[in-house]
């Protein structure tokens, strides 16, 4: 029990269903209630939902421990005004929680203020973010807030214990408290809440207005239906709550002319770039603040995120988030001809580049994953308009190397590594600030090694995260008041990101920027700014630009991700009697070391119709099943396989003898700890392994002349990690039983359609919606 006797004022929706949800919770010893409508005290009691009811608070009030006041907000004033008389008769103690359920909040105190003479300590301003379109008793739900956001404002007269209480208390009935100031409440109500409310009304007496308005809402389609469903709610308290939000509300009125004044002049301009770059924002930021929100990837249906039936006042970031799994049930043969999507890694490079190009780039094979949707939004965010994807076509209409504007917020990588790390290094360079986030997986991954090497070029930028992590807060040259300069850098690590970072900070730096590795990494970046006409010295594994330079828009044709492909070429390598063709597949030579390994390990591997596309060499892989064995891998391939290597053990289990990894520590700072996780998994599933402090030893179970099973069955958690999720995937070829892979949402990081790709080849993939 939290209180001895609530007391709630108003038994209509609001105030009725948190009554249910106390009663049904038992928060309270005794519940009462307050209603000028005699019909819903009368019901409540009968339903059993409160002990007392009148329409007088006096009759009820004695010996509360808490009032919810959930009536009008214009009738708030008058309830204060009882409850104080109340506590001067001595009902009621000074020390009462009293608290309300107002969408505006500055009336409300104003209100208490003017009642109260001085606030009590008790009063806690309190807001549910739920709703529902039908009113009155009647309506309640018990489960009316469960998984919505409760809005707590603390003001200087509470004490702490009271907005503990109050907390306490909505969290019982499911929300999810927040706290905000009054000001601030109501600002971002008005433009939340109100200013939407307003404008459907508004339109609605626009058309109605009209003289033929019979045939306009005859005709009325679907847009119109569901912009102005909300003005089908009570024209009474909209008028109190835009006469209560007076300030905030006008304000946002005046920001919203501007801007539909904005978009009148596109039109009347026939301003396409313009135009299609503001439809294109707002429709992107529609999906994207609700993924951001609740930290979920982006193919998530908007949805299922924002639970649309019932809820008025709905906040997008309101609702949990479950996992998906795959059920994968043995298979043993796969055969077919098939085509994995575009290059992770290019398509990244292609919305970055063709951004800060002069011109139009249009870009083919585009991977419509989240990662590289994450990289285009953000573009989109610094107001750079990008037509697409569709089909894997990207039109992107480049804004020039000094071109880009702050993103309004911060800009949401989700899970990508890449896009992190490579727009770090594009915008310690600009002259305005940054925020950079992402997901649970990527805010633990280590930044300081992309942000150590940019403050040595004078860059100004935080790792505001536990260790070295995102957020990532970087501030603009002009605040800084000074320029990159390049510097000569010897990379610890054979990391395309950080190279990449430093040499597209180097587009801005005075000077030379220079990049030495210890090892070979893949060289998108130098090939891709030297097809958009920018200079690269290239001398082994020595890379330089020149700072001040200017990218040319050019055709981008992405090819199909080796990295994709890899899970396909296991896949028929360890399958018994199969073959697999995927088909133009990127072959780019800082890519190939999974076909130099598997080929190590005895794979049967060919290629056919070797060509270029895009300036990157391309071919048709061809793989039959094949005796694996066990090797060690030379450690010069590692960064030439860097992504492959999940599916790579799973190839190991299958081999014939050891295999032995080391040089590959950055396995354990991927997307997941990859040597620890796979270990973890791989030992559920029967194979011996040993973890060192850079690689992994596999025992593989292979016996050299037959396809048998070398994994159980099981259940795996891919940590997040799209590749982990993939990889056991394919483990189901070498099974006895079923593998539940637990988590497999990420797979649209990289690979949409794996499961349907997978299954067109004889595997048998269920997936289980979270
Ligand atoms: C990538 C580089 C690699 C790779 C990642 C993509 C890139 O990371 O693992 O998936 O596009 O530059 P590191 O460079 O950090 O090894």
């Amino acid at each position: 029990m939290l209180f001895e006797q609530v007391c709630i004022v108003g038994l209509g929706l609001i105030g009725a269903s948190l009554a249910q949800a106390i009663r049904d919770r038992q928060l309270a010893a005794k519940l009462v209630a307050v209603d000028r409508h005699a019909p819903s005290i009368k019901s409540a009691i009968e339903a059993g939902v409160i002990d007392k009811g009148s329409d007088s608070l006096f009759e009820v009030v004695a010996g509360s421990d808490c009032i919810i006041l959930a009536v009008p907000v214009k009738a708030v004033g008058a309830v204060f005004a009882d409850i104080n008389s109340a506590m001067q008769q001595g009902l009621i103690t000074t020390a009462c929680l009293i608290s309300d359920v107002s969408s505006t909040k500055q009336n409300v105190v104003d209100a208490a203020q003017k009642a109260f003479g001085q606030l009590p300590t008790g009063f806690v301003p309190a807001h549910p973010i739920a709703g529902a379109e039908q009113s009155g008793f009647h309506a309640r739900r018990s489960d009316l807030f469960v998984n919505h956001s409760l809005i707590v404002c603390e003001l200087k007269s509470t004490t702490p214990k009271a907005i503990a209480q109050i907390s306490q208390l909505w969290q019982s009935v499911g929300a999810t408290v927040m706290k905000m100031d009054v000001a601030h409440h109501d600002a971002v109500l008005a433009y939340t809440s109100h200013l939407p409310h307003l404008l459907a009304f508004n339109l609605v007496e626009q058309l109605a207005d009209h003289d033929d308005n019979m045939d306009i809402f005859r005709y009325a389609a679907g847009g119109f239906r569901d912009f102005t469903r909300i003005a089908a709610s009570d024209p009474v308290m909209w008028h109190d709550i835009f006469i209560a939000n007076k300030p905030a509300l006008l304000n946002a009125l005046d920001e919203y002319s501007q801007y539909l004044a904005k978009l009148r002049r596109l039109i009347q301009d026939e301003d396409s770039t313009q135009l299609l770059g503001l439809l294109g924002r707002a429709q992107s930021a529609r999906k994207h603040f609700g993924h951001m929100l609740t930290g979920t990837p982006y193919t998530k249906n908007l949805t299922e995120i924002s639970n649309t039936k019932t809820n008025t006042e709905n906040s997008m970031a309101t609702s949990t988030h479950a996992s998906s799994a795959y059920i994968i049930t043995p298979s043993s043969t796969i055969n077919g001809t098939i085509a994995v999507p575009g290059d992770k890694s290019i398509s990244h490079r292609s919305i970055m580049f063709g951004s800060l190009a002069e011109g139009v780039t249009r870009v083919s094979g585009f991977l419509e994953g989240e990662d590289a949707l994450a990289t285009l939004q953000a573009f989109r965010d610094m107001g750079v308009t990008i037509e697409g994807p569709e089909n894997g076509n990207v039109v992107i209409h480049g804004v020039g190397i000094n071109g880009l504007k702050p993103s309004r917020t911060p800009l949401y990588m989700g899970n990508s590594g890449t896009t992190m790390r490579l727009l770090s290094g594009i915008l310690a360079a600009q002259s305005f600030d940054s925020v950079l986030t992402g997901d649970a997986s990527l805010s633990k991954r280590p930044m300081e090694r992309v942000a150590k090497p940019l403050r040595e070029m004078g860059a100004t930028l935080q790792t505001t995260g536990e260790r070295g992590t995102a957020p990532i807060s970087i501030t603009g040259s002009d605040k800084r008041g000074s320029k990159l300069h390049g510097i000569t850098y010897d990379m610890p690590v054979a990391s395309a990101q950080v190279k990449s970072c430093l040499i597209l900070a180097g587009l801005w730096a005075e000077g030379k920027t220079t990049v030495i590795q210890p090892e070979i990494s893949r060289d998108h970046t130098e090939r891709m700014l030297s097809a958009f006409g920018y200079d690269v010295e290239v001398e082994g594994n020595t890379i330089s630009v020149e700072g001040g330079g200017k990218l040319t828009a050019c055709d981008i044709a992405v090819p199909a991700d080796i990295s994709s492909a890899a899970f396909f070429m296991v896949a028929a390598s360890i399958a018994k009697d199969s073959q697999i063709t995927i088909t133009q597949v990127g072959m780019n030579p800082t890519r190939t070391g999974i076909i130099d390994i598997l080929k190590l390990m005895g794979a049967d591997i060919s290629l056919s119709n070797e060509t270029f596309v895009g300036g990157e060499p391309v071919a048709d892989i061809t793989i039959k099943s094949a005796q694996l064995k066990g090797i060690t891998i030379p450690e010069a391939l590692v960064p030439l396989a860097i992504d492959e290597f999940p599916v790579l053990f799973v190839a190991a289990s299958c081999a014939q003898g050891q295999t032995v990894l080391t040089g590959a520590k950055e396995l354990r700072v991927k997307e997941s700890d990859r040597i620890a996780v796979m270990a973890d998994g791989l030992t559920q599933l029967g194979v011996d392994c040993t973890v060192t402090e850079d690689g992994i030893i596999i025992e593989g179970k292979g016996d050299g002349q037959s396809h048998q099973a070398v994994f159980g069955g099981g259940e795996i958690y891919s940590h997040h990690d799209h590749r982990i999720a993939m990889s056991f995937s394919v483990a189901s070829l070498r099974a006895t039983d079923t593998i539940t892979i637990q988590g497999v949402e990420t797979v649209n990081t990289s690979f949409p359609g794996f499961a349907e790709l997978a299954n067109k080849i004889g595997m048998n993939l269920a997936t289980r919606q979270g």
